[in-house]
């Protein structure tokens, strides 16, 4: 029966955060998520954690396990050892438990403008794009928001300026889309020491996304694109 060691914070009862030990009876699939729920529902219902879809889709449950990021619903206790500690994402200020505040992680997204901004002014047809355009962004737009790069990048952590793992590799699925306009305002938006030059290319994000996407890679296409940019004179201003 693994123990789970549970980080434990709650700002009104005024106390330092601690670990709390649950001796929980896993079972074979059990993931970290129904764990945590076998806590809540028999054990402590003063636990808290988010989650919404129990099946990697919804991005709501990622947290610190055992010394990695990612999800919880996705993560199975038995590939982990008999003693697994459970933290929240680091970086940004804990709610309650593993309940963190997500505003700046989504404030970095906001600032990215991630949305499609067209070429053209909107014809009588839908914006169209043949498979070989659409299949540059196969990879780019998988990202669910869920914060494990944001939590493991330790730039994140130092610079509360950057523009993080997530936003990055948002940029480059709207300057790689054939239909959007502002391939230059993004890029000159994103090309400098609070963006994409502030990356350290530590991998970390890569390592942790819970959808096999890769940030550091995406960060290091926008820094050739940006200079490429520059040096045909696109890129007026470095930000
Ligand atoms: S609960 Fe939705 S991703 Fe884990």
């Amino acid at each position: 029966m693994p123990t789970f060691k549970v980080f434990r914070y709650d700002p009104d009862k005024n106390d330092p955060p601690y670990f709390q030990d649950y001796e929980v009876p896993d079972h074979k699939g059990m993931t970290v998520l129904e764990a945590l729920y076998y806590i809540l529902e028999n054990l402590d219902p003063t636990l808290a954690f988010r989650s919404s879809c129990r099946m990697g889709v919804c991005g709501s449950c990622a947290m610190h396990i055992d010394g990695q990021y990612g999800l919880a619903c996705e993560t199975q206790v038995a590939a982990l050892g008999n003693k697994i500690t459970i933290r929240p994402l680091a970086h940004m200020t804990v709610i309650r438990d593993m309940v963190v505040d997500l505003d700046p992680f989504f404030a970095q997204y906001e600032a990215i403008k991630p949305y499609l901004i067209p070429k053209n002014a909107p014809g009588p047809r839908e914006y169209a794009q043949t498979p070989r355009e659409r299949k540059k962004l196969d990879i780019l737009v998988d990202c669910i928001l869920c914060a494990s790069c944001y939590g493991s990048c330790p730039v994140v952590g130092t610079d509360e300026k950057y523009l993080g793992p997530h936003a990055l590799l948002k940029a480059l699925r709207f300057i790689d889309d054939s239909r959007d306009g502002q391939t230059n305002e993004r890029l000159a938006f994103v090309a400098n020491d609070s963006g994409i030059f502030r990356c350290h290319t530590i991998f970390n994000c890569q390592q942790v996304c819970p959808k096999d996407l890769d940030p550091t890679g995406a960060i290091g296409k926008l820094k050739m694109k940006s200079l490429w940019a520059k040096l045909t004179g696109k890129l007026k201003s470095s930000g």
